[in-house]
């Protein structure tokens, strides 16, 4: 094949436009696969990611497309759509010379529609632009067509019409790929450099990681080198992406494809990483290649404390396989060994969570979420906060920073009188309004971005009736009044309870938290005072009162086995119970914070 017949393309759109079903059609219509291997997004290849129907780690695949008479070779590069893994996104988009852009017809352009689209705009790719879902009773065609006119400045010929459901458009969409999109550019004969736009974790054969060659050709049994790693490998395995691999000799310039090395370790493989010759390297890495960092920080604990270790060893073949989760050990006097993890949003803490629990068989408790801190002391030493208990004492503390992003919200004209009290109750500050057609308006805020990671997206689902999309970006870190508060029952710390948030909230926060308490905490043969503090002044408290409590007495009479299965239960209820001084505290009481109001 010659490079002029290769096309590097992906699809991005908003969450649920449909890129996944649409990817469907053009495998079914090039036969990549046949109608016996065709199941719904057959690229959602997870179980989780078919549960929650969202694409969480990008992935490519390769089809043969024939167009009068010549065949064209289309790689095809799956992305994520949600802004945790924003990054994986802009990685899977340097891969490719164009996109499509897929709108939902019904929907119009939504905030990942744009921020998708200045992505692939900073990258140099050619836009196409699709409106999908056409058979739909609610499109609205002339009007997102507007839209996108608007947007991206093209003429109206140039959008396709599409519905991923029935097929339309599907043909012409696979034309627009050729006849738009520029083949790769790049010099096989020059020193190789690949780039690592993904991995993926293998149980048989470890890492695989998937990458678009620039310059140069990739061989089975070369010793390839890992720019940014500066680690050498073997190449046991190179090939190009079908519905499985496809192991070959090499693989070329312009194209794309999938090496196996034997690595186990997800962190040696790094998304954004050029892969060159050990022996013959390439001068320079490909550009824009970035660490990942950890945006959301929470303990995960065993329910059981004697499951410690069995957690550990999970949480590292977890890690194996998913590089963006990091961890440390942690103590806690209430939930005893655990860990410090690190995620990259709130989405990524419930999937790692979910994935402990399904594929692992681990019961864990996840403690209260924060972001990382600056912390800089009256010595001038600066230190990074990821966890409540390694704030410095006030005494200590000359400032406090913490991180703020860019918030983009779309939605109608009706909507902004509300999302404005929410982000300004938030913290937020109104920087932009820009209407992008008369019923459509971008709001942009500056928010520190503990306030989004809580319960932000659902209350602004929920305010506008799902009609408001919603993106970010970080910013910088600015000085902040950031308090540690503490939860005391019965006068004992709670150190799993414990939250880092701005003063100004803190009184109210800490009055929610004390009720929800109350709620959760069941009565005990003596009073229980919960009180929230800051340093050593209290700024709540309920009681609980005192409750004799003997579970038997409703089995009157003589059924002793009945009796012996009531205290047995309570038993079992018990091993879920931790001990705060003389309180007991049921595990859903560590959540309380994630369900208050
Ligand atoms: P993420 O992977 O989560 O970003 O979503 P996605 O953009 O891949 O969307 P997906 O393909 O999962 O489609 C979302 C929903 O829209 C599904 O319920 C699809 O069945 C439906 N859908 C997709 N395309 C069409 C279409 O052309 N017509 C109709 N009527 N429904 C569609």
């Amino acid at each position: 094949f010659y490079m002029k017949h290769i096309r590097n393309f992906c699809i991005i759109a908003h969450i649920d436009h449909g890129k996944s079903t649409l990817a469907d059609r053009l495998l079914e219509h090039t036969h990549t696969i046949t109608s016996r291997e065709m199941q719904a997004q057959v690229l959602d290849d997870m179980d989780l990611e078919r549960e929650k129907g969202i694409t969480i780690k990008s992935h490519a695949i390769q089809m043969n497309y024939v167009y009068d008479g010549t065949t064209y070779i289309f790689n095809l590069i799956d992305t994520p759509g949600h802004v945790d893994f924003s990054y994986e996104v802009s990685r899977a988009l340097a891969a490719c010379e164009g996109a499509l852009l897929l709108v939902d017809a019904t929907q119009g352009i939504q905030a990942q529609t744009i921020s998708n689209l200045y992505l692939a705009i900073d990258n140099d790719l050619e836009i196409i632009p699709v409106i999908n879902k056409v058979d739909m009773d609610g499109a609205m065609i002339a009007e997102v067509k507007d839209q996108i006119m608007d947007l991206i400045g093209c003429p109206e010929e140039d959008i396709l019409l599409a519905s991923g459901k029935t097929g339309l458009g599907v043909e012409e969409v696979l034309q627009a790929i050729i006849r738009r999109i520029p083949p790769p550019k790049g010099d096989p004969e020059a020193p190789l450099q690949a780039l690592i736009f993904d991995s993926v974790f293998n149980s048989f054969r470890g890492i695989i990681a998937y990458y678009r060659v620039y310059n140069g050709v990739i061989r089975k049994g070369d010793q390839v080198k890992f720019v940014n790693t500066g680690m050498e490998y073997e190449a046991d395995e190179v090939g190009t992406l079908k519905l499985g691999l496809n192991p070959k000799e090499q693989v070329g310039t312009g194209n794309v494809g999938y090496i196996i090395t034997g690595i186990k370790n997800a962190k040696e493989v790094k998304v954004g990483d050029t892969i060159t010759l050990a022996k013959r390297p390439c001068e320079k890495a490909i550009k824009g290649f970035e660490e990942v960092k950890p945006m959301v920080f929470a303990g995960i604990f065993p329910v059981n404390t004697e499951d410690f270790e069995e957690l550990r060893e999970c949480m590292g073949k977890l890690q194996l396989n998913d590089a963006s989760l990091v961890f440390e050990p942690e103590t806690s006097q209430a939930l005893g060994f655990g860990f410090r993890c690190g995620f990259l949003g709130m989405l990524h803490m419930e999937i790692i969570q979910e994935r402990l629990e399904r594929e692992f068989n681990q019961s864990v408790i996840t403690t209260v979420p924060n972001v990382s801190y600056f912390a800089y002391a009256t010595n001038g030493q600066k230190l990074t906060v990821n966890n409540p208990s390694e704030m410095p004492d006030p005494s200590r503390l000359a400032r406090i920073e913490e991180p703020f992003i860019r918030a983009q919200i779309i939605t109608l004209p009706e909507y902004i009188g509300s999302i404005m009290t929410l982000c300004l109750n938030k913290r937020g500050m109104l920087k932009n309004q820009s209407y992008l057609t008369p019923t459509r308006v971008e709001l942009t805020f500056e928010m520190p971005l503990a306030e989004i990671v809580f319960d932000f997206y659902d209350r602004l689902k929920s305010l506008t009736r799902g009609y408001a999309s919603f993106d970010y970006t970080p910013l910088d870190y600015r000085e902040s009044d950031i308090a540690k508060m503490d939860i005391l029952l019965n006068g004992d710390t709670v150190d799993a309870l414990s939250a880092l948030i701005h003063r100004s909230r803190a009184q109210d926060f800490g009055r929610k938290l004390c009720l929800k308490l109350k709620e959760l905490l069941p009565r005990q043969q003596f009073q229980i005072a919960i009180q929230a503090a800051i340093g050593a002044k209290i700024i709540a408290r309920e009681n609980i009162s005192a409750m004799r409590k003997d579970v038997t007495a409703k089995c009157y009479g003589g059924d002793i086995s009945r009796k012996r299965k009531l205290l047995e239960k309570q038993k079992e209820g018990k091993k879920r119970m931790r001990q705060i001084g003389n309180v007991e505290v049921p595990q859903e009481a560590f959540l309380a914070v994630l369900k208050l109001e």
